[in-house]
């Protein structure tokens, strides 16, 4: 059965959603890159990849359902924080702000009586546990080495060893994963 126009376009907002959130860790990754701290830097990069590799996990679901996609204007994300912590703290609010969208849309696939879309959704719930979970963790850890150059550019150096969970890029190219 074809998508609903209201599931449909519900979808495609949280599409462009996800794509301001792939839009804003570039801008974040772009300000560590500017502060010399390549580590939080990779970190926000391999961000951006798992933001795109959201939308376009969405991008396909659509698609597979026999609906339109719409893409739409991306807001202009910060360019510039005050602080290491502030970019953190916006991180973890951000995606707390991501986990109650993907709420609404379980809700909507509800009461739409649209269960192959509320189980495409299953997905983002679990997902969204990871993603504040690693955001709280990262907050945590700053705080603790922010005042301490060593302790921070050791921080720095184990970021920089976070790599592309591996069905990233075949999410995006629409591809089966081995
Ligand atoms: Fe796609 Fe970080 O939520």
């Amino acid at each position: 059965m074809a998508i609903t126009k209201e599931m449909q376009d519900a979808i495609n907002d949280q599409i462009n959603a996800e794509l301001y959130s792939a839009y804003l860790y570039l801008s974040m990754g772009a300000y560590f890159a500017d502060e010399g701290l390549t580590g939080f830097e990779n970190w926000m990069r391999c961000q951006y990849m798992e933001e795109t590799m959201h939308a376009m996990k969405m991008f396909n679901y659509v698609i597979e359902r026999g609906g339109r996609v719409e893409l739409k204007a991306i807001d202009q994300p910060a360019k510039t924080w005050n602080s290491y912590v502030e970019v953190m703290e916006e991180v973890l609010k951000h995606e707390q702000y991501v986990t109650s969208r993907i709420n609404k849309l379980v809700s909507l696939s509800r009461k739409l009586e649209d269960y192959a879309s509320e189980s495409f959704l299953m997905w983002f719930i679990d997902e969204q546990v990871e993603e504040e979970a690693s955001a709280e963790e990262l907050l945590i850890k700053l705080k603790r080495v922010k005042d301490s150059p060593n302790a921070l550019y050791q921080f720095d150096s184990q970021l920089a060893t976070r790599v592309l969970a591996p069905d990233v890029v075949p999410v995006i190219m629409n591809q089966a994963v081995n």
